[in-house]
């Protein structure tokens, strides 16, 4: 595939066109740095928000034992560690589940990369029955994510999606 065909349409249309266009960008590659890499690309691509990028949970000295590393993304230079229940993409990590944020100056111990940075939405990303990285977008606007980003967002890489696939970290 050489080319994302991005519709012309509101989100809902752009979803629909773009999830299949991403697995089959993904598909038969096992390197998960690259297919991170190349689904950061095509979302920045459909929709040009601020920052859109992965971080993936790894071993680290601190108390809990793992942190959320920066991985592949879109944008801006990022903060690269993240604690468990931290921040908007550690509440995701800890919750296990998608995190939408209105306003992040409203979400108690946001972690602001950028002062531009104003919503935000952060889907975990799960190998069997553990999150092993989180998707986190960012946008310059309030409120720029709803339930609908959250749906297609977590159809991307639905539970199971990763289970068989033979990726290296
Ligand atoms: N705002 C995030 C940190 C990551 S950056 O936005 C890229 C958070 O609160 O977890």
């Amino acid at each position: 595939m050489e080319k994302l065909e991005i519709p012309k349409g509101d989100k809902v249309q752009i979803y629909k066109s773009i999830i299949p266009q991403i697995h089959a960008l993904i598909q038969g590659e096992e390197d998960l740095y690259a297919n991170f890499a190349n689904v950061a690309a095509a979302l920045k691509e459909a929709f040009g928000h601020f920052w859109i990028g992965f971080y993936i949970v790894k071993p680290d000295s601190c108390e809990y034992g793992k942190k959320l590393v920066l991985g592949p993304f879109q944008g801006p230079i990022a903060c690269t560690r993240i604690a468990f229940g931290k921040g908007v993409c550690g509440t995701a990590w800890r919750d296990r589940r998608t995190v939408v944020v209105y306003d992040v100056e409203q979400f108690p111990g946001h972690i602001a990369c950028s002062s531009h940075s104003k919503s935000e939405i952060v889907v975990p990303i799960f190998s069997g029955s553990e999150v092993f990285a989180v998707l986190d977008i960012d946008s310059t606007e309030l409120g720029s994510f709803d339930d609908t980003d959250a749906k297609y967002l977590e159809k991307l890489f639905p539970q199971g999606f990763w289970d068989s696939y033979q990726f290296s970290l």
